[in-house]
């Protein structure tokens, strides 16, 4: 979530200023990787502020109410700056927010250029050369996933020890609160080579962690590859194990997953995939079955729970991650109690809670008994403590730990390094500075509830 890193270069002579803001979920962070990708070619070189940009552009997020906000009000912001720029500046907006309410930015923002959903950022360089020429469509908001992935550069410019790589997109199931389905469109699965293709790029540019990515990444299916004797159709955890066989690739996790698409295969991949990370995000929503059905979640909690049994079966240590709403329309008291009483029985190293926002056009946001905000309030806080509680007790249990840690970025300190473990907790480290990008064994020494601090076992690196 928030913005991406930018590279702190400034453009080459010639080449021209691009300052991409993203928003929202995994899938917006892979797609203005790509965006740079595809506006490479043409001279355009990330810069550090949008004052130095030529191009501006905001990859947006629909989810909840205060996401769309956000854009409108950066939108103003980028307006005066283009006035000081003498007009120079361009401004795009992408993602979501572009997908589900176009026509309304172009009308409410003269400011904006151009405007190019999720499945259609391809298209840019053409986009670009009409605004020059002043002619044509400044709005593309097609569902084509497809096309998409087909038409994106096959070398991808990654600097970090991990990536992600977008194997899924779009959703089917139609949760009665949620907008994904209409702006990311129907779910589609790219084909097995163009995975693997993008995963060696990958290890070949030295990532350590490949991060398979979809909004229902665990649908994911594909025809076999011609090598694979069984044939047939291959689910996630058939693509996993083929991941995990590259050379270089030391960890995979994927996310976000639904619990109605969890194999038997996948979970078994846990128990038996050396190089899966024991984590998993296997969102809920509600602990109440009523509530479930009337978001159209499709299982129960007692469903859930005994997902959680299985993969604990194969994988004891998995670290558990999922999200809920609270003040979902008709949400009783009862109803909320049975939340935390999921949370207490499935046992979260870690979760995200929201105040159920109504969204345009979703079933949800036409239901009788919308729940009154303060209510939502005193929910998402109690909701929160039990959550921080159980991450306070999961990160208070691997005090004591040896755990390969893989470091992603300088501390503020001087020394300072800071990574995650398999776990996904954040690990501190003094004295690192020449870890990273690189995996190194840690003694985990203290903890609070989001991060841990480590003193390095001994000053190697184990990958
Ligand atoms: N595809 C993923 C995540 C979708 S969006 C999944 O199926 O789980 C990420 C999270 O935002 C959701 O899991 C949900 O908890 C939250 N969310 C989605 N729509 C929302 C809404 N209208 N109000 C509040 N939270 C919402
Ligand atoms: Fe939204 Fe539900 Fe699809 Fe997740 S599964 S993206 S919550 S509709
Ligand atoms: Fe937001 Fe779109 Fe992701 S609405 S959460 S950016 S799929």
């Amino acid at each position: 979530m928030g913005s991406t890193p930018q590279k702190p270069n400034t453009p080459k002579p010639g080449a021209k200023g691009l300052y991409i803001k993203t928003y929202g979920c995994q899938m917006n962070v892979y797609d203005s990787e790509r965006m740079r990708d595809v506006l490479a070619p043409l001279g355009y070189a990330p810069v550090e502020t949008p004052e130095a940009a030529d191009l501006v552009v905001l990859n947006t997020c629909h989810i909840r109410e205060k996401a769309t906000e956000k854009v409108f009000s950066e939108l103003g912001r980028l307006k005066d700056m283009k006035e000081d720029s003498g007009g120079i500046m361009r401004i795009a907006v992408a993602g979501c927010v572009a997908q589900a309410e176009g026509e309304e930015i172009m009308r409410r923002q003269p400011a904006v250029d151009m405007v190019v959903g999720p499945q259609s950022y391809h298209r840019l360089p053409e986009m670009i050369a009409r605004l020059s020429r002043k002619t044509g469509d400044a709005l593309e908001i097609d569902f084509a996933a497809e096309e998409k992935f087909d038409a994106l550069p096959k070398t991808r410019d990654v600097s970090g020890p991990s990536a992600f790589l977008s194997v899924q997109e779009g959703c089917d199931k139609f949760c009665t609160f949620c907008v994904v389905p209409y702006t990311r469109g129907a779910e589609y699965s790219r084909g097995v080579d163009a995975i693997v293709a993008e995963a060696r790029e990958l290890a070949r540019k030295g990532v350590r962690e490949i991060v398979l990515i979809g909004q229902n990444v665990n649908a994911w299916h594909g025809a076999a590859p011609a090598h694979d004797p069984k044939g047939g159709e291959w689910g996630l955890g058939d693509l996993i194990r083929h991941v995990a066989r590259i050379g270089g690739v030391e960890r995979i996790r994927y996310m976000t997953s639904h619990p109605r698409d969890m194999a038997e295969d996948l979970i078994q991949a846990h128990g038996d995939v050396e190089q899966l990370a024991p984590f998993l995000h296997l969102p809920v929503q509600a602990g109440s079955d009523r509530i479930l059905k009337a978001m159209n979640r499709q299982h129960t909690a007692e469903d859930y729970l005994r997902i959680i049994d299985r993969v604990r079966a194969v994988r004891p240590d998995i670290a558990l991650a999922s999200d809920f709403i609270v003040g979902f329309p008709g949400e009783s008291d009862k109803d909320f109690e049975d939340t935390l009483s999921l949370v207490k029985a499935a046992g979260y190293a870690q979760a995200y809670a929201f105040k159920y926002s109504p969204r345009p056009g979703t079933p949800a946001s036409g239901m009788h008994l919308q729940v009154e905000e303060a209510v939502k309030e005193e929910r998402l806080a109690r909701l929160l403590s039990l959550i921080n509680e159980q991450a306070q007790a999961f990160n208070t249990a691997t005090i004591g730990r040896k755990l390969p840690v893989l470091f992603t970025r300088k501390g503020k300190r001087d020394g300072q390094v800071l990574g995650y473990s398999p776990y996904m907790q954040s690990v501190h480290v003094e004295h690192g500075a020449h870890l990273a990008n690189q995996i190194a064994e840690v003694d985990i020494i203290d903890a609070t509830m989001t991060s841990l601090t480590g003193r390095l076992v001994n000053a190697e690196v184990i990958a």
